[in-house]
C-alpha cells in the first residue's frame, strides 16, 4: 500500500501520507562515521527515475569577490532529462547588484567512467588524478567562465555513502539524499562579463549533491554555510524533511586544513534570532549557531560558528530560478513562495575549533550562507 501511494505521490504530485520518522534513516546514524571520497565516489548517477543531481562549486577571492559555479542534471518521472548550468557573481560591477546566469544546456552527457559532463559549450571535467576539477562555460556571453578548482584537504561524505534514505522498508529506500564534499580547494581561472574579466584566485568548496526523489518531498528546509579562514575551510548542509517524514533534522559537515581533514560528522544550524519583513513571511534567520563535531584521531573535535548575520545579500525566488520541470513540483503547500535568503560576510564571523585538550583557535573567515524556506 506504500509503495502505491508513494507511486501516486510521484505521478500526481500529491502530498506524501505521514509515514513518520522511521521512513527515514539519516546518514549520521551509520555505522561508519565517514569516508574519504575516492574518484568513484563522485561518478554522475544520471538515475532513471525523478531525481536532482548537482555539482556545485564556491569560490572566494582573495581580493573579496564571491562567486559560483554549477551544473544541474535531473530526471523528471522517468520520462525525460534536462540540464543546466548556473553561475553567480555577487556584488559584481554591472547592472544590477549580482550576475545571475542560468541557462539550459543541449547535447548533454558524460565521459565513459561519468566522472566528466559535456554539452554544447559547457564542459566539466574531472582529471586522471581525481583531484582538479575545470569548469568551462561559453553558453552565456554575459558569464564566461573558465576555471580549476583543485582540491586541498581530503574529499569526505559521512557514513560509508554519504546518503540518507527514504522509505517505510530499510532494505528497499523508495528516496534518497546524498552530499559529498571537498571541502578546501583552491580556485585559479576567470569568470568574465562584458564589462570585467574576474581573476577567481582564491579559496574554494565543491559539493556533490543528489536528491534522489522529488526535491520537495526530500526536505522543506535548508541550511548551508561556508567558512574559509586562513587556515581553516568549513562546511554545513542541515534539511529538515516534510512532516511526512517527522519534520527529521539531518545536518552534515566538516572542516578542513591544508592537507587535512579536521572532522566530518554531524552538524546542527540554528536560527538564535529571526525577523519577518512582513507577518506573512518566512522568518529570516538575523543571528545563528553553526556546530560541527567529530573526531580526529581519536580527539574529539568541536567548532561553532556564533553571531550575527549582516544584511542579507540576496532574496533568491526559488520558483523564479528553478529550471521548469522542479518548478512545476512545488508551489501549491504553504502560499507562501520557496525563498532563500543569501548572506555574505568578510572577517565578521568568526569560526572556532578545539581539538581534544589542545588550545582553542578562533579565526575570523569569509563566510556565504543560504537559508531555504521550501514550504
Ligand atoms: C582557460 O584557462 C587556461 C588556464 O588558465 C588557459 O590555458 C586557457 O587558454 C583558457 N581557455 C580559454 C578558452 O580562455
Ligand atoms: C511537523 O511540523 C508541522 C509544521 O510545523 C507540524 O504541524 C506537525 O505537527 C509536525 N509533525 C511532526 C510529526 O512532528
Amino acid at each position: 500500500m506504500n509503495w502505491f501511494k508513494q507511486q501516486l505521490a510521484n505521478v500526481v504530485g500529491t502530498e506524501e501520507p505521514e509515514y513518520g520518522p522511521t521512513a527515514v534513516q539519516p546518514v549520521t546514524k551509520q555505522d561508519v562515521p565517514y569516508s574519504i571520497l575516492s574518484k568513484d565516489d563522485l561518478r554522475w548517477k544520471a538515475m532513471d527515475h525523478t531525481n536532482v543531481e548537482t555539482e556545485t562549486f564556491y569560490f572566494y577571492t582573495d581580493d573579496g569577490t564571491t562567486a559560483m559555479a554549477q551544473v544541474i542534471y535531473s530526471n523528471v518521472g522517468g520520462l525525460h532529462t534536462t540540464a543546466q548550468f548556473n553561475s553567480k557573481i555577487f556584488n559584481y560591477e554591472g547592472p544590477g547588484k549580482h550576475l545571475w546566469c542560468s541557462d539550459p544546456l543541449k547535447d548533454y552527457g558524460f565521459d565513459e567512467p561519468k566522472t566528466s559532463f559535456y554539452a554544447d559549450n559547457v564542459a566539466l571535467e574531472m582529471n586522471e588524478a581525481g583531484d582538479t576539477y575545470t569548469i568551462k562555460s561559453a553558453r552565456n556571453d554575459n558569464c564566461i567562465v573558465n576555471l580549476t578548482v583543485k582540491r586541498a584537504a581530503p574529499g569526505f561524505q559521512l557514513g560509508k555513502d554519504g546518503t540518507t534514505y527514504f522509505g517505510t522498508d530499510k532494505n528497499h529506500p523508495w528516496g534518497s539524499m546524498r552530499h559529498a564534499f571537498w571541502p578546501r580547494c583552491t580556485v585559479t581561472g576567470t569568470m568574465q562579463t562584458p564589462t570585467k574579466t574576474y581573476n577567481l584566485e582564491g579559496k574554494g568548496t565543491y559539493i556533490y549533491a543528489l536528491q534522489g526523489m522529488k526535491p520537495h518531498h526530500l526536505a522543506n528546509r535548508w541550511n548551508f554555510a561556508n567558512i574559509h579562514t586562513k587556515d581553516y575551510s568549513a562546511v554545513l548542509m542541515e534539511y529538515t524533511t516534510p512532516a511526512s517524514y517527522g519534520n527529521t533534522t539531518v545536518g552534515v559537515g566538516g572542516i578542513a586544513k591544508d592537507g587535512e581533514l579536521i572532522c566530518a560528522g554531524e552538524c546542527t544550524a540554528e536560527h538564535l534570532t529571526s525577523m519577518r519583513e512582513t507577518p506573512h513571511d518566512w522568518p529570516e534567520p538575523r543571528t545563528i549557531l553553526w556546530k560541527w563535531s567529530g573526531q580526529e584521531d581519536g580527539k574529539a573535535v568541536h567548532s561553532e560558528v556564533r553571531g550575527s548575520l549582516p544584511v542579507k545579500s540576496d532574496r533568491v525566488d526559488v520558483l523564479a530560478h528553478l529550471p521548469g520541470f522542479v518548478k512545476s513540483f512545488i508551489g501549491h503547500a504553504t502560499g507562501l513562495k520557496p525563498h532563500i535568503f543569501q548572506y555574505l560576510s568578510n572577517d565578521e564571523l568568526e569560526l572556532k575549533v578545539k581539538v581534544g585538550d589542545e588550545a582553542e583557535v578562533s579565526e575570523p573567515g569569509k563566510v556565504f550562507t543560504e537559508a531555504t524556506f521550501i514550504s
